[in-house]
């Protein structure tokens, strides 16, 4: 049955679709799939999750075409990811045939609810793997649950491809040097909430994070990367705290199929005034072009998109990559999964 949806204006919220896949491991090994109409879990109260942040997510989303096909893009990258979060706090590696059937079920079994074609909305994919089992000392549990669900969702942004403002707070790091910035845990989001609702209070879309070490350089966008446009090359923060955005790593091999020299490295705070376009960039966000950064503390404001619009640069870079996700640009790289 349809879903009765406003598919144009759905915001990054919970909404209940069929039904959800999980997948238990418990003696060594992962059981068999099992598909769930609960959206709630029943559990230990002693599990790791709850205590001692045994817990990682991934992201990823499903579009339809003009084709009507359900496309998903990067699955693959995704199916890494959640195992190098995994292995950095404990928990057992999910072999990548599980995560793609997990996904690929999930999306099929709720195909109603991945949004029509144009409507601006998507399907989001929330894969989640946590710590079950009861411990009291600190110790990794042995039982874990993998869940995927899914989510119809609108723009992360509410304005969609709209100039965002960004504030740096300078009192909270979201991660620490040698810390777990680099991988999906929530550990991190929790320890940037602080930041985004001082954003969010102050009229702020996102928080600009620098390095949790020398408060120098450039490093975390909220839940996504930053990136920044600067003559013909597009340059990204290189750091140890910030997560391997996979939404990144897509627009910087299109921005060299563009032309543009593509440069990963550390970016000092005093380089802002020299970029001509700056985006923050995740699965949720897409590209949330950047008009304003505000650094309260040093009383100074930089500013972009001087006549209110995306930079040329950033909006091609969108338009190419949007473009594979609906399969209307051609997927030269193989990005895009199609469901059958
Ligand atoms: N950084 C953080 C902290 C995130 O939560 C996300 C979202 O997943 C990203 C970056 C962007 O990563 P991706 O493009 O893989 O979604
Ligand atoms: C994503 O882009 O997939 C994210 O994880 C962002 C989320 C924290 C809202």
């Amino acid at each position: 049955m349809k879903p009765n949806l406003d598919w144009k204006n759905l915001s990054f919220e919970y909404i209940r679709t069929n039904c959800n896949i999980r997948y238990q491991f418990a003696n060594g090994a992962w059981g068999e799939m099992q598909k769930s109409t609960s959206d709630h879990i029943d559990m230990h109260m002693a599990a790791t999750c709850l205590h001692y942040g045994q817990e990682c997510f991934e992201g990823l989303k499903a579009f339809r075409g003009k084709d009507e096909k359900i496309r998903i893009f990067r699955l693959d990258e995704n199916a890494k990811r959640i195992n190098e979060s995994a292995r950095e706090i404990f928990m057992p590696p999910i072999p990548e045939k599980i995560f793609q059937e997990a996904v690929l079920n999930a999306v099929k079994l709720n195909q109603e609810f991945v949004p029509p074609y144009k409507s601006g909305a998507s399907l989001y994919i929330r894969p989640l793997l946590i710590g079950t089992g009861p411990r009291v000392g600190l110790n990794p549990a042995d039982e874990y649950l993998f869940i995927v669900f899914v989510n119809p969702v609108g723009p992360y942004f509410k304005n969609g491809f709209k100039p965002i403002s960004l504030l740096i707070d300078r009192d909270h790091d979201r991660a620490a040097p040698l810390g777990v910035g680099h991988v999906k845990v929530g550990g991190n989001y929790a320890a940037s909430l602080q930041s985004m609702e001082k954003a969010h209070t102050g009229g702020y879309d996102s928080v600009l994070f620098l390095d949790p070490k020398e408060k120098k350089y450039i490093d975390e966008c909220g839940p996504a990367n930053f990136f920044a446009i600067k003559g013909k090359t597009y340059v990204t923060p290189e750091s140890k705290s910030i997560l391997p955005s996979i939404t990144n790593k897509s627009l910087m091999t299109l921005a060299e199929e563009m032309g543009l020299k593509v440069e990963r490295r550390r970016i000092e705070l005093s380089e802002l005034e020299e970029f001509d376009e700056v985006g923050a960039c995740g699965t949720a966000a897409v590209i949330g072009p950047v008009g304003k950064i505000v650094d309260e503390k040093m009383e100074k404001t930089y500013e972009y998109c001087q006549n209110g619009n995306p930079g040329l640069i950033s909006t091609e870079l969108y338009n190419i990559y949007r473009g594979i996700q609906v399969g209307e640009e051609e997927d030269k790289f193989g990005w895009v999964t199609v469901v059958d």
